[in-house]
């Protein structure tokens, strides 16, 4: 008989227990799901070394009906979900990090998940009159919020309408009532094109949300994967090993054997209504109210004592923007090795613009007009043309993540009439800021280009730097140590 391959469930409990021993996690009793929740772990993720929270006996729920949040706010906390050496330095993990997605994307076909008989997932199922969402503590995350939203770290498992293709996105999840949430999907995402789909042929879109599992499964499905790619391969090759999951007995799709909740049920063609407001990634609320598909929920399962991974969007740095800036840096620096852009020294996706709207690439120049090439490629490449609005281009002596570095570097190496390249009609989104101000409805932004490197041509005679030499730097750092507090 052929043995099962191995398979890794998901489980959100065995990370958590791996965050403790890393000193990692700190338990918070006592707190109120109405904006508490929101705003401590809002405050939390602003400090330096801050720990992922565990919230329990949260106020007018059981105890053991937990959430999580922060769960990939620090380095350490990141590389121990991406199964890599734990790293405590921002420094170490990016350089850890490098070609680290090229290869996982390269190996994610030889990792289809695998199906489990049965998992800690369906200790508990709820169908007909059993459904009741409001029994778990959704948060009301933000005070200008529409509703309380379940889904923010969630697993959105959906199917294509003509393929076997089987997406798994992050998308928020307002709770409208006990049996309806209401799921974002901006249109180009792939949950959105695979719904689409459905409802140009009159069928119910058949939708999973996993709410709760290993916080790889959402810092996974929040990231630009390619077209075509289940997030759950991709998954399989950062594990080394497949992703058990058991199928959803009303849908059949695919659920980690250990996720903590999911909601399960279809999307009605023509079912739709005012989703939001949500304070966003970007730091606001959007400009315009939007409707979204609603969801009917027709069956949750749940564990015992289940646990809501939370990620609350707000001004950066939120819970997400550190991984977010983190991964989305890796994946644009392989992108531009994809698109044959050489000597790209260091991508940097800045959290202020929730890394997608502040892009900077150091380059060594080798010819004239690699500098503009490598910025339009960075803005319109696959994982960066969406709410991309300032991409900068400086040489490799400056730090990219440095943004002192980096704006003087714009402020002393570029000329605007010829260094600021504007490109108009981009890819944007109506959850813009912007938005409001734009003269059109469709969901175009421009994007501007500030090439901030030496001029190509004057490399030989560009004034010199006027600051000490690294060997200067270094003979003086030994020697005056301790005056210079290093
Ligand atoms: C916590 C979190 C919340 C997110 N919320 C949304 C959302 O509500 N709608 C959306 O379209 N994208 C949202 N995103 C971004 C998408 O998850 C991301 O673009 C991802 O690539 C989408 O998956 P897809 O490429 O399979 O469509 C969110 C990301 C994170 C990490």
């Amino acid at each position: 008989m052929a043995k099962r391959p191995a398979g890794n469930p998901l489980d959100l409990r065995a990370w958590l227990d791996t965050a403790r021993g890393l000193g990692e996690l700190k338990d918070v009793p006592g707190a109120d799901a109405k904006l508490e929740l929101g705003a401590i772990s809002e405050m939390n993720v602003k400090i330096d070394g801050a720990p992922a929270l565990l919230f329990d006996e949260i106020k007018g729920y059981p105890k053991g009906f937990r959430v999580v949040t922060c769960t990939t706010a620090s380095p350490a906390r990141l590389s121990s979900l991406l199964r890599m050496p734990v790293e405590r330095s921002h420094r170490g993990l990016v350089q850890a990090l490098r070609g680290k997605p090229r290869g996982w994307q390269a190996e994610a076909p030889k990792y289809e998940p695998v199906v489990a008989e049965t998992g800690p997932v369906l200790e508990n199922i709820r169908s007909g009159q059993g459904v009741d969402i409001n029994i778990f503590p959704s948060p009301l995350w933000h005070e200008k919020d529409g509703g309380p939203y379940i889904g923010t770290g969630c697993c959105v498992v959906t199917k294509d309408y003509d393929s076997d293709w089987v997406n798994v996105g992050t998308y928020r999840v307002m709770v409208h009532d006990k049996n309806h949430v209401g799921l974002d999907m901006i249109p180009g995402k792939h949950g959105a094109i695979q719904y689409d789909k459905h409802m140009k042929a009159g069928k119910p879109f058949p939708v999973a949300i996993v709410i709760g599992c290993d916080p790889l499964g959402y810092l996974i499905s929040g990231i630009e994967v390619p077209f075509g790619m289940c997030e759950y391969n991709y998954i399989g090759a950062i594990l080394g090993e497949p992703v058990q999951v058991v199928h959803g007995e009303l849908t059949g799709l695919p659920i980690p054997a250990a996720a903590e909740i999911v909601l399960e049920g279809y999307c009605y063609p023509g079912d739709v209504k005012i989703e939001g407001p949500f304070g966003e990634f970007h730091g606001y609320y959007p400009g315009k109210e939007g409707t979204a598909p609603v969801m009917t929920v027709e069956r949750i399962y749940h564990r015992n004592d289940p646990i809501i991974v939370g990620s609350p969007p707000a001004k950066p740095p939120n819970d997400y923007s550190y991984s977010k800036a983190v991964m989305r840096s890796a994946l644009l620096f392989d992108a531009l090795l994809a698109a044959g852009v050489p000597d790209v020294a260091s991508v940097w996706a800045h959290e202020i613009g929730g890394a997608r709207m502040f892009n900077v690439v150091a380059i060594r120049q080798r010819y004239a007009g690699h500098a503009r090439q490598a910025a339009l490629i960075l803005n319109q490449c696959g994982v960066g043309a969406y709410m991309s609005r300032y991409t900068v281009v400086v040489d490799e002596d400056i730090d990219p993540s440095n943004l002192q570095e980096v704006m003087w570097a714009v402020a002393t190496r570029s000329d605007p009439e010829v260094d600021i390249d504007i490109i108009r009609h981009g890819m944007g989104s109506k959850n813009d800021p912007m938005f409001v101000a734009y003269r059109s409805d469709a969901p175009y932004n421009s994007k501007a280009i500030i090439d901030a490197c030496r001029p190509y041509d004057h490399l030989h005679d560009f004034p010199a730097v006027a600051e000490a030499s690294k060997e200067l730097q270094a003979q003086v750092r030994e020697k005056w140590r301790h005056l210079l507090k290093l």
